[in-house]
C-alpha cells in the first residue's frame, strides 16, 4: 500500500495548496492513505474543528499534531470526539484526546498511527517518546503490522535515534515540526522507512511559515515583532511510503514537493 505523509499545515497558502493538490498526487500515487501534520493549520496556530473536518473530507486518513495542539480551546472536545485526530502520545496521563488510533482503509487493511513529540529544545516537559513508542507499538501489533509514526520535534538527533530506535518495528517514521524538508529519506536496515522532516504544506516563501520581512526585522532589532503567517508560493511538502500490506514493512520512500506556481 501506499501511504502520503505530509508535513505541517501552515494557514491559508497550506489549507490552499493542499486542496487543489492532493486530487492529483492521490491519482499518481494510487494513494490508500494520507498522514497529515496539521498543527499549524488555522492561521499558523494550532488547528480548529472546521478545518479538521475539511481535511477529512479531503482525503485525509489521520491528522497528527505537535506542539500546537492546545493553541485553539475549540479543538479540546473534538479531540475526545474524533478518533483520527492525533496529539502527542507522550504527553502525561490524563491530557485530553488520544495519541495513537487504527483506522481502516478503503481496502480493508488497518493502519495504526502515531503521534510523538521530542523533549530537545521543546517547551512542555512530556513522557519519554522512545518508551512511549515501544509501548504503543506492542498494543498496535496486535491488530496490524502497518504502523507509521509522526516524530514531532526539534533536532535532527532526536529524530535520526528515533529512527533507528525503531527500525524494524515500524512501517515508517516521519519527522515534523521543523517545516523544512530533509533530503535523508531512506529505508533503514530492517525495513523501515525514515525522513528527519516531510517539510511544510505551505507558503514556501516565508521563514517556516511566517512573512519574511517580520522576522528579518525580529533578527536585526531583537524587538517583540507580531508574526504574520504569509501567503507566497503555496506548496504540498510529504513523503510516498510503499509498504508491504503483510510484514508492514517498508519498500519505498519518496519525497513530494509540489508548488501551485
Ligand atoms: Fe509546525
Ligand atoms: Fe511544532
Amino acid at each position: 500500500m501506499n501511504i502520503l505523509c505530509i508535513g505541517d499545515v501552515v494557514g491559508k497558502a497550506g489549507r490552499k495548496a493542499l486542496t487543489e493538490l492532493l486530487p492529483q498526487l492521490q491519482e499518481e500515487y494510487a494513494l490508500d492513505a494520507i498522514i497529515a501534520n496539521a498543527e499549524n493549520s488555522a492561521g499558523g496556530s494550532g488547528i480548529t474543528p472546521r478545518i479538521a473536518n475539511q481535511f477529512f473530507r479531503l482525503g485525509c486518513t489521520v491528522i497528527t499534531l505537535g506542539d500546537h495542539v492546545w493553541d485553539r480551546q475549540e479543538l479540546v472536545e473534538y479531540l475526545k470526539e474524533r478518533k483520527a485526530i492525533l496529539r502527542p502520545a507522550n504527553y502525561p496521563s490524563g491530557t485530553p484526546g488520544k495519541g495513537w488510533c487504527v483506522v481502516e482503509t478503503a481496502n480493508g487493511s488497518k493502519i495504526g498511527v502515531i503521534n510523538l513529540l521530542g523533549r530537545v529544545f521543546m517547551r512542555y516537559n512530556v513522557n519519554c517518546p522512545f518508551k512511549t513508542a515501544e509501548d504503543v507499538i506492542k498494543e498496535i501489533k496486535k491488530v496490524t503490522n502497518i504502523i507509521v509514526v509522526d516524530m514531532h520535534a526539534e533536532t535532527t538527533s532526536e529524530k535520526v535515534a528515533m529512527g533507528w530506535f525503531l527500525d524494524g518495528k515500524a512501517s515508517a517514521i516521519f519527522g515534523t515540526h521543523t517545516h523544512i524538508q530533509t533530503a535523508d529519506e531512506k529505508v533503514l536496515p530492517k525495513g523501515t522507512a525514515y525522513i528527519t522532516d516531510v517539510g511544510m504544506t505551505g507558503p514556501y516563501d516565508s521563514v517556516i511559515g511566517q512573512n519574511k520581512e517580520k522576522i528579518i526585522k525580529r533578527f536585526l532589532t531583537s524587538m517583540p515583532t507580531r508574526f504574520e503567517v504569509a501567503k507566497e508560493n503555496p506548496v504540498v511538502h510529504g513523503v510516498v511510503v510503499e509498504i508491504d500490506d503483510i510484514t508492514g514493512l517498508a519498500k519505498k520512500i519518496s519525497r513530494v514537493q509540489r508548488s501551485l506556481l
